[in-house]
């Protein structure tokens, strides 16, 4: 019973709140927005919700109670700076359809972080109508779309997008009616550029690229690439997930991308939260900024206003993106001024370098290069067990694992970001674990094949888990 679900506790007639006798007229709903029968929750008390509530939060792991080293993910500590902010009455207590004239401060407040954002990015304007860094990719090929077709060059309906790019990168160019062409990898893990010219031509409208790659391994050829892209007629695309490992030192305008998102919730400490609320700004260069998203926000005799320019792709989301996250990462940006930010990137290269040095006697390291923000190893050197199954094996340790088996270029893909706010002595343990595991699945493989042993649910039958969800509390099955 005390494990028992909220429902199970359920005492008809039980009640957890109770509510002020009102002050205002009874006003009777209209029939026809009632509902016929009500709605079966559990009847409960206050205690009994929090109870609940608690217990659902231990059985959860998050970056504040532990390592969280999972690859393109930025998976850093959320500072608590940030939420004191987010929760102010002052920001809490306004709503979008109110007045410009007062919501001044948040106006400014948007500003600002166009200001900080373009600063730190070469780039323009930006844009916070985007709600992940997805749907800021989306947005952004919106607007490159736009861009041709403005000059009369609607012909241009390809994209490239290498084989190591995260799947939202073809995936949004697919949803934006582009055709996907992709480019392999060199033996370096950077873009092959033979195979970059041999698809060039004038149907290319541009190319999404993240720097560092998905392999946590800088492109190196990146300014000819936008030399010949550019020459091509097409545009740059940037997509920002792992922009925390250049934060302060190297400004995506500068290697001559027009068009970028941010994560803010992965390089801006914003949480990641479950599915959301997130945020995926969108920056471009000056000559693009019209097309960004309606509203708009722009100052006219010293006060903000928001406004629909015409010349805009139009709206893509119901206000202007959600504000408390952009607020977070404004708490951020103010909190660590310049000099730590370009500490953050130095960093989070130098955690990944450690781990991955320190690794790389047990753990296949494809390519041996100075790697950037994260490392990709190729699964255990003895093979004795697979990615997987050490990733199953680090949650009896207490570990969240890491991205496993992606990026798709190796069969055993093992991407490790331990990010800039962890310490050397996390990393020491965590490098321990993973030593300690290379053994075991030596000396006992049985032992990796059926982990985790030590956590409230064992090993997940993935496929019937994705084949026949279970998406309501009541269809869990009891023991
Ligand atoms: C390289 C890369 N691009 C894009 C995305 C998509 O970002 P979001 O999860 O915010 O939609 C991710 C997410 O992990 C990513 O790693």
């Amino acid at each position: 019973m005390n494990d028992a679900l909220i429902f199970e506790r359920s005492i008809k007639g039980r009640v957890g709140y109770s509510i002020p006798r009102s002050t205002v007229p009874h006003a009777p709903i209209p029939t026809k927005f009632c509902r016929e029968t009500s709605i079966d929750f559990p009847e409960v008390s206050e205690l009994d919700v929090v109870r609940h509530y608690t217990k659902l939060s231990q059985k959860n792991y998050g970056v504040d109670q532990g390592f969280y080293p999972l690859g393109s993910c930025t998976m850093k500590y959320n500072p608590k700076i940030n939420e004191e902010v987010a929760k102010m009455a002052a920001f809490t207590q306004i709503h979008p359809l109110q007045n410009p004239e007062s919501v001044q401060g948040a106006l400014h407040i948007y500003d600002e972080m166009d200001k900080a954002l373009s600063t730190l990015t070469g780039l323009a304007h930006f844009s916070f109508n985007g709600i992940a860094g997805a749907h800021g990719e989306l947005i952004g090929l919106m607007v490159m779309k736009e861009y041709h077709l403005k000059r009369n060059d609607a012909k241009r309906n390809k994209v490239i997008v290498p084989v190591s790019a995260h799947g939202t990168n073809p995936a949004s160019c697919t949803l934006c009616g582009f055709e996907v062409v992709q480019v392999a990898t060199n033996e370096h893990g950077c873009v092959d550029m033979e195979a970059l010219k041999s698809v060039l031509n004038d149907e290319i409208a541009g190319i999404m690229l993240t720097n560092p790659n998905t392999l946590g391994l800088f492109e190196r050829d990146i300014c000819e690439i936008s030399r010949l892209m550019h020459e091509n007629g097409s545009l740059m695309y940037y997509d920002g997930a792992n922009l925390n490992a250049l934060l302060g030192h190297v400004r995506p305008s500068d290697m001559g991308f027009d068009i970028m998102h941010i994560n803010l919730h992965k390089t801006f400490s914003t949480p990641h939260g479950g599915g959301g609320p997130g945020s995926g700004p969108v920056g471009v260069r000056a000559d693009l900024a019209d097309y960004l998203p309606n509203p708009q926000i722009k100052k006219v005799g010293g006060a903000y206003q928001w406004f629909d320019n015409p010349k805009s792709i139009g709206r893509v989301s119901g206000f202007y993106g959600n504000f408390l996250v952009i607020l977070r990462a404004y708490a951020y940006i103010l909190s660590l001024g310049k000099e730590n930010m370009r500490q953050v990137s130095l960093l989070s290269v130098l955690n990944a370098n450690y781990v991955k040095e320190s690794l790389k006697p047990w753990y296949k390291l494809p390519i041996q290069d100075l790697c950037m923000h994260e490392v990709v190893f190729d699964g255990l050197i003895s093979e004795k067990a697979t990615t997987l199954e050490v990733a199953k094996r680090l949650l009896d340790y207490g570990y969240h694992p890491p991205t496993i088996y992606f990026p798709l270029l190796f069969h055993q893909s093992l991407m490790i970001e331990p990010t800039e706010t962890e310490s050397k002595e996390t990393l020491d343990q965590f490098i321990e674990v993973m030593k300690v595991i290379a053994m075991e699945a030596e000396s006992d493989p049985e032992l990796l094949k059926n982990a985790p042993h030590h956590t409230i649910v064992r090993r997940l039958d993935e496929v019937t888990a994705a084949r026949n969800p279970i998406l309501t509390i009541k269809d869990i099955p009891h023991e």
